[in-house]
C-alpha cells in the first residue's frame, strides 16, 4: 500500500489521533502542523458541488473554514485547503513576533470536548508570515488575522499596519478585537473605541491599490447593549462581514470539570450554544444580507447545519479537531451535502438563516 492509502487507513488514523491525545496539547498541535507540512495527512475525498458557495465576493469550494489559532504563521493553509478547507483564515498576526503567555497554556477538557487557551498570541510576527503567504497557489482561500502586540502602545496603529501589509496579500483580512488573552484588547469592543478603529481600517484601506474585504471578530461575552452598539457601529463603517465569535470566558458549560478554572478563553462543544445564540443575535441586528461567519463550538454535522439556520454564510472550527481530527472536515460537509440535497435546496446558502429568531431568543439548544 503507497503512503496515501496508509494515511487513509481508518485504523492508523485512529493510532495518530490516540497518540496526539497522550500528548500535552501544545505538543500535539505542533505535531499536527509538521505531519501537514509533510504531506502525511490524506487528501480530502472530491467536494460535493452543492456545498460551492460564494462570500464577500469569493468563490469557495465549500464553505467549512479552518478557524483562526491553528494555522498562526501561515505554515499549513496549502496542506489545510489540501485537506478538505474551504478556505483558512491564519494568525492572528501581530506586527513584531511576540512569544505569548508561559506554558502551559493550553488545557483539554476531554468530558465537555472543550479547549481552554490563553497563548496570548504567540507568534513569529508580519514579515515571516508575508514571506510563506507571497507563494501562495491560486484557488487557496486565504484570509488573514490580524491583532495587536501586548506592549504595543496604540493598539490601532498595529491593526492599521496590518491592513497595509497584508491586502495585497489576502483573500479578506480580520481584525481580531476579542482574544480575552491580550490585555485590554477586548475593549477595542466598546463603541468609541470600535468606530474609531473600524474608521481607520477603512480609510487605510482606501489608500491601498486592492480592495480586500475586512471583517470583525467579536466575543460571545456581550450583553444587548453592547451587541447594539456593535452592530450599529459596523453598519455605519464600512467594513464588510463580522465573525462570531471568539472565545468565552464563561465557564457555565463546564462548571465542576477537570482544567475548567485555567484562565483563558473556552472553545469547542461547550461554546456551541453561547456562540450560536450571538450569531442569530447579530444576525437580526444586521439584517438578512450582512455577511456572517458562524464559528464557536461546531462538533458534528447536525451542530454545523445549526449554525447556519441559527444566520451563517460560512462556518469555520478548530477545537473540534483537536477530538475529532481532520476526519471531522469530511464528516461535516457530507453531512451538510446530504440535508441540502433532501431539503431539496439550490445549495448550501439556502439553509442560511432558517431559524434565527429561534436562536436568538434561546428556544433552541443543541
Ligand atoms: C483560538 N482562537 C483564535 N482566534 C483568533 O482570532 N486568533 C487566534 O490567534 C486564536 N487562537 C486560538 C488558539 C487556540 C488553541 C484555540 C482553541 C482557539 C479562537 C478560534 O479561532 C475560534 O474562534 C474558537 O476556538 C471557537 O471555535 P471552536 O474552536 O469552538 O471551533
Amino acid at each position: 500500500m503507497g503512503i496515501s492509502d496508509f494515511m487513509r487507513n481508518a485504523a492508523v488514523q485512529k493510532f495518530g489521533q490516540d497518540v496526539l491525545m497522550r500528548m500535552d496539547a501544545e505538543t500535539a498541535h505542533r505535531a499536527t502542523i509538521n505531519a501537514l507540512k509533510f504531506g502525511l495527512v490524506p487528501a480530502g475525498n472530491p467536494t460535493p458541488a452543492n456545498l460551492a458557495t460564494s462570500f464577500c465576493g469569493l468563490d469557495l469550494p465549500n464553505p467549512v473554514g479552518m478557524a483562526p489559532g491553528f494555522d498562526k504563521n501561515a505554515e499549513v493553509f496549502g496542506p489545510l485547503a489540501k485537506a478538505g478547507f474551504g478556505f483558512v483564515e491564519v494568525g492572528t498576526l501581530t506586527p513584531r513576533a511576540q512569544k505569548g503567555n508561559p506554558t502551559p497554556r493550553v488545557f483539554r477538557i476531554p468530558e465537555a470536548m472543550g479547549v481552554i487557551n490563553r497563548l496570548g498570541f504567540n507568534n513569529e510576527g508580519h514579515e515571516f508570515a508575508f514571506e510563506r503567504l507571497k507563494g501562495r497557489k491560486p484557488g487557496q482561500t486565504v484570509g488573514i488575522n490580524i491583532g495587536a502586540n501586548k506592549d504595543s502602545e496604540d493598539f490601532v496603529a498595529d491593526y492599521v499596519v496590518g491592513v497595509t501589509r497584508f491586502s495585497p496579500l489576502a483573500d479578506y483580512l480580520t481584525a481580531n478585537i476579542s482574544s480575552p488573552n491580550t490585555p485590554g484588547l477586548r475593549s477595542l469592543q466598546a463603541e468609541d473605541a470600535l468606530r474609531r478603529l473600524l474608521a481607520a481600517l477603512v480609510e487605510t484601506r482606501a489608500a491601498q491599490p486592492r480592495q480586500t474585504p475586512i471583517l470583525l471578530k467579536i466575543a460571545p461575552d456581550l450583553g444587548e447593549a453592547e451587541m447594539d452598539a456593535i452592530a450599529r457601529t459596523i453598519l455605519e463603517s464600512g467594513i464588510d462581514g463580522l465573525i462570531v465569535s471568539n472565545t468565552t470566558l464563561s465557564r457555565d458549560a463546564v462548571a465542576g470539570l477537570e482544567n475548567a478554572d485555567e484562565i483563558g478563553g473556552l472553545s469547542g462543544k461547550p461554546l456551541f450554544n453561547l456562540a450560536t445564540r450571538r450569531l442569530a443575535q447579530m444576525r437580526l441586528r444586521l439584517g438578512p444580507d450582512f455577511p456572517l461567519v458562524g464559528v464557536g463550538g461546531i462538533h458534528s454535522a447536525q451542530s454545523a447545519i445549526a449554525k447556519f439556520e441559527a444566520g451563517a454564510n460560512v462556518i469555520q472550527l478548530y477545537s473540534a479537531l483537536v477530538y475529532g481530527g481532520l476526519d471531522m472536515i469530511e464528516e461535516i460537509k457530507s453531512g451538510l451535502s446530504q440535508t441540502v440535497s433532501e431539503r431539496g435546496l439550490a445549495g448550501v446558502s439556502a439553509l442560511s438563516g432558517a431559524a434565527v429568531t429561534d436562536w436568538a431568543e434561546g428556544r433552541i439548544t443543541l
